[in-house]
């Protein structure tokens, strides 16, 4: 019943266009009565005193909570406390060994959504450590690595609350794990309790929604919700809202805090731009509301300015878009592939539509004829989705998939002529594949069927992106359009690394009001391709040879960032060690300096942090036994840097 007359009431409001409705389980927050007699999850009072303390607490530390503080966390929390081992243990001779769920995770786990529903599982394994890996019969110990020592499995504001206000006051490390997709291990820590966030999966379509200069529908939603469960709303409303590129992303977690982009990126921008109101809980513990009209330095810092920095996102409401039908073509050129299609060339299949090119010359003049149509491409406020693949000497294989949203066959068609044509003026005789409407589902994504199934096939994996948005003046002078695809050519074909492209233009007339006015990359604005050197290392690095390889990789990086001087990189597939992050991730115009005093006022504890987060530069993790600390692994304790540190005592090293 209760239910009900809140959603009637939800739907009333929306009617009438009033912003500021909760969604039900925003609605059950925490009361200062409730903690009157437990000071570790009370809201803070007077003027913040952060921790002195070097370290955050940690595990076996002096200032650790007790077994029966976290007890009386939990009791709080209602029992949603949480602190279950990896998965993996059971793989391990001990207690929990337990071969036929060991065999699922090695065998069968990532063809589910196994993952994306465990609390505590990231998909890049590197930043915990690799300290638990599933395997038969594993060499070593399962030891906790980087992963929390205590979860929340948030189902109300309150549980945010409680969670925020006893990591700020016990000195504990914090951090956000909402699918867990981040390549750059910023959803765990070791020694941290983590808010986990994707339980929080509410919808509301709201039919006519007002707020400041917008009018028109809107759609409110948890940060728990994934991409596949927006599609499946998006086909029961009969409307279109900004997706991403995959469907077990969450819709609101990391994805759209850094920009978050996807098949109507050139159309209707990146997900920041969508949003017209933010729900979020500040390290104060309050939950606050942010739009253009109040809290609005939050409201620009949550568009684009990175997750896990000025507060947990509970909801956000965004636009809404009519349905649109989207026509899609790939592409495939292979030039002296091997006989047999390796694991490796899975990313490029070989095609009964793959147009040969067995010269490796002609090859790459085919990929300049190819990127240079990228342009065009975006222009046209349509995107693609490339990679060029290595495999082996003078053997290289190309796909693309070209999206065009909202246009009819013969329009789609006839942009793409003019790239034939070069094609056939160059002596190229490549056969046009046919262009496939995916109007029967009406969806701005490929593949998804009338309901889209409840995840896809997702496992870990190692993998390892430098990202570099290259600016439209590189399309503008032909002598550094050819140096552009000179500098991919080297890092593909000598380094032997993957060049994934991927072609977008959310300019500011594309992300219209109130994206312009957002803290996204200004990076995005004049990019014509985010385009990614991609590795898949090994899960048994040691710390030397991970650091031997970020040099090697430098080689090629430094060689395209030649091509593209103070551009930015998008951080959701860039280097947790980018050199410059602050003006490559968030902007070289002040956009920097203007979320970092965002970031100054609404955390002065520093209770979010995570790695090439803004602000993030006061500390660091540093290594458990003194030994060699993996780069950027989140397998160790977090401290102020020396700098910051010094003269204000010493954390208790373990
Ligand atoms: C297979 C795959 C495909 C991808 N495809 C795309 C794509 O098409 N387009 C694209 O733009 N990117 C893509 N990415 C990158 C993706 O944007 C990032 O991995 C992103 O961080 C995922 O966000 P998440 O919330 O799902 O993941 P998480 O790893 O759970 O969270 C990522 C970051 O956001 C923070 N965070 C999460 N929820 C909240 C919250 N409620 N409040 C505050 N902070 C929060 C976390 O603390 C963490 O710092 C892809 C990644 C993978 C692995
Ligand atoms: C929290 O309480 C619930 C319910 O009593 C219990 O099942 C759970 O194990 C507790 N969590 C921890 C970490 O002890
Ligand atoms: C799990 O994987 C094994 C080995 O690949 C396979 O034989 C089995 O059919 C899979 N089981 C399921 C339920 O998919
Ligand atoms: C694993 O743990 C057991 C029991 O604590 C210990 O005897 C053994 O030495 C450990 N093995 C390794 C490789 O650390
Ligand atoms: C998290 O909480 C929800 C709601 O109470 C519950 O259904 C789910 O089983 C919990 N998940 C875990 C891993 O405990
Ligand atoms: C979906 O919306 C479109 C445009 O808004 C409309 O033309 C169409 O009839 C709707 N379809 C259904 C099934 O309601
Ligand atoms: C190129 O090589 C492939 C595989 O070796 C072969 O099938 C194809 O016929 C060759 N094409 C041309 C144009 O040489
Ligand atoms: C491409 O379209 C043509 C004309 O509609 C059709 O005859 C042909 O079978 C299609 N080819 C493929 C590979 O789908
Ligand atoms: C193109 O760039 C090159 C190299 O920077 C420069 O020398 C040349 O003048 C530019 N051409 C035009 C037309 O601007
Ligand atoms: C750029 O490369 C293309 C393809 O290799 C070539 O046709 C063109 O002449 C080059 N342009 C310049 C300015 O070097
Ligand atoms: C943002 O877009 C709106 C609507 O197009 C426009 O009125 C406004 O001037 C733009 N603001 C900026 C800063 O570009």
């Amino acid at each position: 019943m209760g239910a009900i007359f809140l959603q009637v009431l939800v739907f009333a409001s929306a009617l009438v266009g009033l912003a500021n409705g909760a969604l039900e389980f925003e609605s059950v927050q925490l009361k200062d009565n409730e903690v009157a007699g437990f000071p570790g999850g009370a809201f803070p009072k007077g003027k913040p005193k952060p921790s002195t303390a070097r370290c955050k607490a940690f595990p076996g530390s002096d200032d650790w909570p007790s077994i029966s503080e976290w007890r009386r966390l939990n009791a709080s929390l209602d029992g949603a406390l949480l602190n279950q081992d990896a998965p993996a243990v059971a793989c391990y001779p001990g207690p929990s060994y337990d071969a036929s769920k060991c065999s699922f995770l090695v065998n069968n786990a990532s063809s589910t959504h196994y993952y994306i529903d465990d609390p505590i599982s990231v998909l890049t394994t590197w930043p915990q450590g690799n300290t638990c890996l599933p395997a038969i019969n594993p060499a070593g110990n399962c030891t906790r690595g980087g992963y929390p020592s205590y979860i929340v499995n948030a189902t109300t504001v309150k549980h945010i609350q409680l969670a925020i206000n006893f990591a700020r006051n016990n000195n504990v490390r914090l951090v956000i794990k909402n699918t867990g997709h981040d390549f750059g291990g910023r959803s765990l820590g070791a020694g941290s309790l983590s808010i986990w966030t994707h339980n929080l999966d509410a919808f509301e379509y709201l039919p006519s929604f007002a707020l400041g200069s917008y009018s028109g529908p809107a759609a409110h939603f948890g940060a728990g919700l994934e991409q596949w469960e927006l599609f499946n709303q998006m086909i029961l409303n009969n409307i279109t809202i900004v997706g991403s590129g995959f469907k077990a992303i969450g819709a609101n977690g990391g994805w759209f805090a850094s920009g978050g982009h996807g098949s109507l990126a050139s159309l209707y921008g990146l997900a920041a731009d969508q949003a017209l109101e933010i729900h979020v809980i500040t390290a104060d513990g309050r939950h606050l509301i942010a739009n253009e009209l109040q809290n609005s330095d939050l409201f620009y810092a949550l568009r684009g300015g990175g997750g896990s920095t000025y507060g947990v996102v509970t909801s956000v409401i965004v636009k809404v878009y009519p349905p649109i039908t989207m026509m899609e073509t790939s592409i495939y050129i292979a030039c002296n592939p091997p006989p047999d299609t390796t694991a490796r060339a899975r990313w490029a299949p070989i095609t009964p539509a793959t147009n040969y090119v067995n010269n490796t010359e002609r090859f790459w003049e085919a990929m300049n004829i190819y990127f240079r149509f990228k342009k065009t491409i975006v222009d046209t406020h349509n995107v693609d989705w490339d990679y060029i693949y290595p495999l082996g000497p003078d053997s290289f294989s190309f796909r693309t998939r070209i999206s065009f949203p909202a246009l009819t066959v013969s329009q789609a068609a006839d942009l793409l002529a003019p790239l034939y044509h070069q094609f056939s003026a160059a002596g190229f005789d490549f056969k046009p594949t046919n262009l496939t409407e995916l109007s029967s589902t009406r969806l701005p994504y490929s593949g998804t069927s009338l309901t889209a199934p409840p995840g896809p096939a997702v496992g870990t994996a190692n993998t390892r992106y430098r990202s570099r948005l290259y600016p439209r003046s590189n399309w503008e002078n032909s002598t550094i359009f050819n140096s552009t695809i000179s500098a991919i050519r080297y890092a593909v074909q000598t380094g032997g690394y993957i060049f994934h492209g991927l072609s977008y233009g959310p300019t500011l007339q594309v992300a219209g009001y109130p994206g312009n006015t957002s803290a996204v990359n200004p990076a995005w604005r004049n990019a014509v391709m985010h385009g990614a050197l991609m590795t898949v290392q090994p899960t048994n690095l040691t710390p030397r040879q991970a650091r031997d390889e970020q040099t090697t990789m430098a080689i090629y990086t430094e060689r395209i960032r030649a091509v593209t001087p103070g551009a930015g990189s998008y951080m959701n597939e860039g280097d947790p060690g980018e050199k410059d992050w602050q003006g490559s991730f968030y902007g070289r115009d002040g956009t920097y300096e203007r979320l970092l005093k965002v970031k100054k006022d609404r955390d002065p504890w520093g209770l979010f942090w995570a790695r090439t987060t803004v602000g993030s530069e006061k500390w660091e993790v540093e290594s458990l036994d003194g030994g060699d600390l993996y780069p950027w692994s989140q397998n160790g304790r977090l401290c102020k840097t020396e700098k910051e540190g010094k003269g204000k005592g010493k954390g208790k090293k373990r």
